[in-house]
């Protein structure tokens, strides 16, 4: 009987599935509990990275960013902020299409290039040592986990809690670059922005000079064009507005220039032509009239009279 059981061909066969099906079945069990397992694993990573992140945070960025990250006034920006999270803050203001954690990433890897007349008193450094900068990139990871992490605590922040500082070099004027106007629906933001510049009508030399129109166009000296400036000069802009397009007026074809610089490029400019194409954008309706009025002007005042 002994025998039988041990020896028999049909009964090693027995043994061998019997074992097979152990087998499989423990292997099944380790594959069904290993996912969460993994899981686990992977959250407690992300937990220690972000412990690491908050040390070199503090050791490295606290100085500039504050002790919580809720940025120095004047030094540098709130990183845990409301508008640094949201969709439609920071990220369209900089006119970033990748993701937040991209951002940030590269922010911290390559800092910013210094500006010369940047809002901030000193430039953001670069970190990452393949930049140039004192850091590995597992530092920089860990750094930017921990950015990251405040996504949450940010976005439930309310418009007074948000650290946020205007970026003067925002598109939107400073008075709403904040929070408040961000939790606005689309048409009560345009509501405002309508309000807003009817109330603040700039003087065509306050437009001069904020929109930096000179940085490109000359007023008074009738210069070679190549001498410095990158568009046309405007001594006698008036001369010659009228006859550019044919049926167009001298003022149908500033305003044309001004609010659409593609319609018509100068001739020479065709290869150069960096004329801003979102004055019509930046500028309200009455600002453009007065503008073209006063471009076209042959005795217009260059500075305003006080
Ligand atoms: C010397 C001051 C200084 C230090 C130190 C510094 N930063 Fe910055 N950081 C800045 C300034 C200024 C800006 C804004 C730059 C700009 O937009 O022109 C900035 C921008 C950033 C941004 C992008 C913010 C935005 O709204 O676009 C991130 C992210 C950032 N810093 C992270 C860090 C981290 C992480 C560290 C530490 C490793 C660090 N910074 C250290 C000054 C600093
Ligand atoms: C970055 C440089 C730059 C800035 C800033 C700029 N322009 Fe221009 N502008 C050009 C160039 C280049 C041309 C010629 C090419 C073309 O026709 O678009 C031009 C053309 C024009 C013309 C048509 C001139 C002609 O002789 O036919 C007008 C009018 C004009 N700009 C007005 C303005 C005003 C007003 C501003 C400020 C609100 C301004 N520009 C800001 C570069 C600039």
């Amino acid at each position: 009987m002994h025998r039988l059981y041990t020896r028999s061909p049909i009964a090693k066969i027995m043994w061998g599935i019997v074992t097979s099906l152990i087998g499989i079945i423990t292997l099944l069990l380790v594959l069904v509990s290993e996912n969460p397992r993994m899981e686990a694993q992977t959250l407690s990573w992300e937990g220690r990275s972000i412990e690491n992140g908050a040390t070199l945070f503090a050791n490295n960025c606290a100085t500039c960013h504050g002790p919580n990250g809720q940025g120095l006034l004047g030094r540098a920006p709130g990183l845990n902020s409301y508008y640094f999270f949201t969709d439609t803050g920071r990220l369209q203001d900089v006119g970033w299409v990748g993701s937040l954690e991209d951002y940030v990433r590269l922010s911290i890897a390559a800092g910013r290039p210094s500006k010369t007349d940047s809002q901030w008193p000193e430039v953001m450094p670069t970190w990452a040592g393949q930049y140039g900068g004192p850091m590995r990139g597992d530092q920089i990871e860990h750094l930017t986990n921990y950015v990251m992490n405040w996504r949450e605590s940010a976005l439930a922040q309310t418009p007074d809690e948000d650290p946020f500082q205007p970026f003067e070099d925002v598109f939107r004027p400073t008075e709403f670059q904040n929070t408040a106007f961000l939790l606005l629906s689309e048409e009560e933001q345009a509501a405002a922005l309508e309000e807003y510049q009817a109330r603040n009508i700039r003087s065509p030399q306050e437009i001069w000079e904020s929109e930096a129109c000179f940085a490109c166009h000359n007023l008074e000296v009738n210069q070679v064009d190549y001498a410095g400036q990158n568009g046309p000069n405007f001594a006698d802009l008036h001369e010659r507005a009228g006859s550019r397009v044919a049926d167009m007026t001298a003022e149908e074809y500033v305003y044309e220039s001004i609010v659409s610089p593609r319609a018509f490029v100068v001739e020479t400019y065709e290869e150069v032509g960096q004329m801003p194409e979102n004055f019509a954008e930046k500028l309200s309706e009455d600002e453009i009239q007065a503008l073209v009025a006063w471009l076209l002007d042959p005795d217009r005042e260059v500075t305003e009279e006080e």
